[in-house]
């Protein structure tokens, strides 16, 4: 593979747009994925196990681990997010999920604007692969299109059951349950692209090896805290433009 950012052109960006969704399947290179992939196995904590969506979950991992920092940071990956977005762009956030081996526990469907902090023209995250990720160790599933469903745009987070079927996703959009769904099996090192109104799920680990992936949350330059009503974490005023020190540019740095 090349250690450049992949030769991009304008379809991909449309299809990022139309779909919701793209994958890259050769982002990073298998020496860089290793060091990425022993500061996740470093940083994980069993501990940390969200039994709802049957992850083990990290808190600021891209701004406690220097290597997972350098993924969040990387510059092929925030050149490509940014020309997908066809805009500036900030890192909002790098974060190690795992699935255990035999963790039987899917990731129902869902969006990621339901928890988002942001107001912002646009939010998406990469989702990348730290080991290979076949389909029975809990690769990604995407609606295509979903993005651009009809309103209502978000869902009040007292509305989101917990990682039950049918989800609120179904119940707010019951064409959502007969839409084509695309499953992407990743080799390790490379990412999907996704917009946080996608909808999406993740399958259980039948496998007995580890599914470590790492997201990184992108968002529009110009983007402003949002506190969602009973979930205002951030020491951060409504409307207030995000930290450009905390919330780095995602290129050109
Ligand atoms: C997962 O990694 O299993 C789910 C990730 C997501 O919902 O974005
Ligand atoms: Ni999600």
């Amino acid at each position: 593979m090349t250690t450049s950012t992949p030769e991009f052109t304008q379809s991909a960006a449309d299809a990022f747009h139309t779909d919701g969704f793209l994958a890259f399947p050769e982002l990073f290179t298998e020496s860089e994925t290793a060091r990425y992939r022993q500061a996740a196995e470093r940083i994980i904590d069993p501990a940390n196990h969200n039994a709802q969506i049957g992850l083990i979950t990290t808190t600021d991992a891209w701004e406690k681990d220097p290597t997972l920092r350098e993924l969040a940071l990387h510059p092929r990956l925030g050149t490509l997010a940014e020309r997908l977005a066809g805009r500036p762009l900030r890192i909002w956030g790098g974060e190690v999920l795992a699935k255990k081996p035999h963790e039987t526990t899917p990731s129902h469907l869902h969006d990621d604007l339901v928890t988002s902090l942001l107001d912002s023209p646009i939010t998406f995250n990469a989702w990348i692969a730290l080991v290979d990720v076949p389909i029975e160790r809990g690769a990604m599933t995407f609606l295509p299109g979903s993005h651009r469903r009809p309103g209502p745009e978000r869902v009040a987070l007292d509305h989101i059951q917990d990682n039950t079927f049918p989800t609120y996703m179904v119940e707010h959009w019951p064409q959502l349950e007969w839409h084509p769904r695309i499953t992407v099996p990743l080799r390790a090192g490379g990412v999907t692209f996704h917009h946080n109104r996608t909808a999406h799920a993740a399958g259980p680990n039948t496998t007995d090896q580890i599914r470590l992936a790492f997201v990184v949350t992108f968002t529009d330059a110009t983007a402003t805290y949002k506190p969602i009503p009973g979930h205002d974490p951030l020491p951060m005023k409504p409307g207030q433009p995000i930290d450009p020190d905390r919330y780095p540019r995602a290129c050109d740095r």
